[in-house]
């Protein structure tokens, strides 16, 4: 089998632009969730009026289209594929991969996915339509309207003429991306994939949306920053958030032959089903346990060797519960640990809210991460996990980051539609 390892990452985040901006903010306890119901009188009369939001302005680290786009690309471009866009262009500088050869180009791809894509078009143009009919329908609308366009604006802009594919399994997509785009290289449909997720749909239609679904925070309006609370016994919703992940895959020989900086190897993917609701989950956390069950199998490691899980926990009741004794189930099973105790888990959701499609992708850096640095990112704002106490005994690297050598981690994504992934990454020996 072909070995896959990750050369290069890139982001777009509520904690800033670039991923080493967005990682030292997340060790140093910063939170990107922000008040949004100044923005518009609509957001006002939402139940849940916060929000991840990608900082805008002129400031260093902040988003502005103009920085990165021609203005001809942003009218082309949704701002999901804009985030997907310039995730891409800092995950290929990191890998210094820019190949201009006829056969490199054919054998390096792109698998973008996104959960919702454009909202704020589909909103837009509606409107437009039902007003003033069809000379209203702008002629970009359904290019910006196509998820797989993120893809598509990648491989435009460089010339990559591998696979191009998009997933869109909601809140599963960034690792489905990568797990699946992995999967393209091990089986020689490509060398090298930029993979990852992206999502831009902080629109008062769809947070009403996830609101009526009795998925968010709404107890916090005035605490924003209080609000994403992952494994905390207070938690009572998800924060919504944008953004994009982005990294670079390539098969290991085709790194070293380059001699590319390896972060990491990507050592096994697992996909399994809830079968059980829309959006609810199991709650003895069946679903994520064969994901993560899997993971581990398909990379031929033990559960007890696993040094670190960034946990999907969205900061929801039911959810992180149900994955909390996912975890414990597996890791404390046979071939598992003594005690919860030695579990290190976190969700990273605390700093920057629930990204969605790009949740995945993006938590995937933050592992990897955790693996090239031996650091494990805080669960911010948990100040008793629960409940009930008894159920929730592992390390939740609360609040501040903790040093300790990490050799194997584990991210796991969960959708709606009963979806969950997890993927199994490894220092490179
Ligand atoms: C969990 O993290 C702590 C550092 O906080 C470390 O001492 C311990 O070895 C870690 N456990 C595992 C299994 O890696
Ligand atoms: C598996 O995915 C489903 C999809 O919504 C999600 O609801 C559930 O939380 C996941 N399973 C668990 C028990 O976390």
């Amino acid at each position: 089998m072909r070995r896959v390892v990750i050369t290069g990452l890139g982001a777009v985040t509520p904690l800033g632009i670039g991923v080493r901006r967005t990682w030292s903010r997340l060790l140093d306890g910063h939170c990107g969730v922000v008040s949004i119901k100044d923005k518009s009188p609509r957001f006002a009369s939402l139940p849940s009026q916060i929000a991840g939001l990608v900082p805008e302005g002129k400031e260093h680290g902040a988003w502005n289209p103009k920085n990165w786009l021609s203005p001809g690309d942003e009218r082309r471009m949704a701002t999901f594929a804009q985030y997907a866009m310039v995730a891409s262009e800092e995950a290929l500088n990191d890998a210094e991969w820019h190949p201009k050869k006829a056969e490199e180009l054919q054998a390096t791809g792109v698998y973008m996915g996104s959960g919702i894509g454009s909202l704020d078009d589909v909103y837009d143009i509606t409107i437009a339509f039902e007003k003033g009919g069809y000379r209203k329908v702008s002629p970009l609308f359904v290019p910006r309207l196509l998820i797989n366009l993120a893809a598509g604006h990648v491989s435009m802009r460089y010339g990559f003429k591998g696979p191009n594919h998009a997933a869109t399994t909601a809140c599963t997509t960034g690792a489905h991306s990568i797990g699946d785009a992995a999967r393209l290289i091990m089986f020689g449909d490509a060398d090298v994939m930029i993979a990852g997720g992206a999502e831009s749909c902080i629109h008062p239609l769809a947070i009403a949306g996830f609101a009526r679904a009795r998925s968010l925070a709404t107890d916090w309006n005035d605490r924003p920053q209080l609000a994403s609370r992952p494994f905390d016994k207070d938690r009572a919703g998800f924060v919504i958030g944008e953004g994009a992940g982005v990294v670079v895959l390539e098969e290991l020989e085709h790194a070293k032959s380059r001699g590319a900086r390896i972060y990491a190897e990507i050592k096994g993917y697992g996909l399994s089903s809830d079968a059980y609701h829309m959006t609810a989950p199991r709650e003895d956390g069946e679903g994520p346990y064969l994901a993560m069950k899997h993971a581990l199998r398909h990379a031929g490691i033990e559960p007890s060797a696993v040094d670190y899980i960034n946990a999907h926990a969205t900061s929801t009741t039911l959810g992180d519960a149900a994955e909390n004794r996912a975890i414990n189930n597996l890791l404390l099973g046979e071939h598992g640990k003594e005690n919860a105790s030695q579990i290190n888990v976190s969700s990273t959701k605390g700093a920057i809210g629930h990204l969605l499609g790009a949740a995945g992708s993006v938590e995937a850096i933050f592992t990897v991460l955790a693996l090239y640095s031996n650091t494990l990112p805080p669960t911010l704002n948990l100040d008793t996990p629960g409940n009930p106490p008894e159920d929730f005994k592992c390390n939740y690297i609360a609040k501040t980051p903790q040093q300790c050598q990490v050799n194997v981690a584990l991210s796991n994504s969960f959708g709606f539609g009963g979806t969950n992934a997890s993927l199994c990454f490894s220092k490179y020996r």
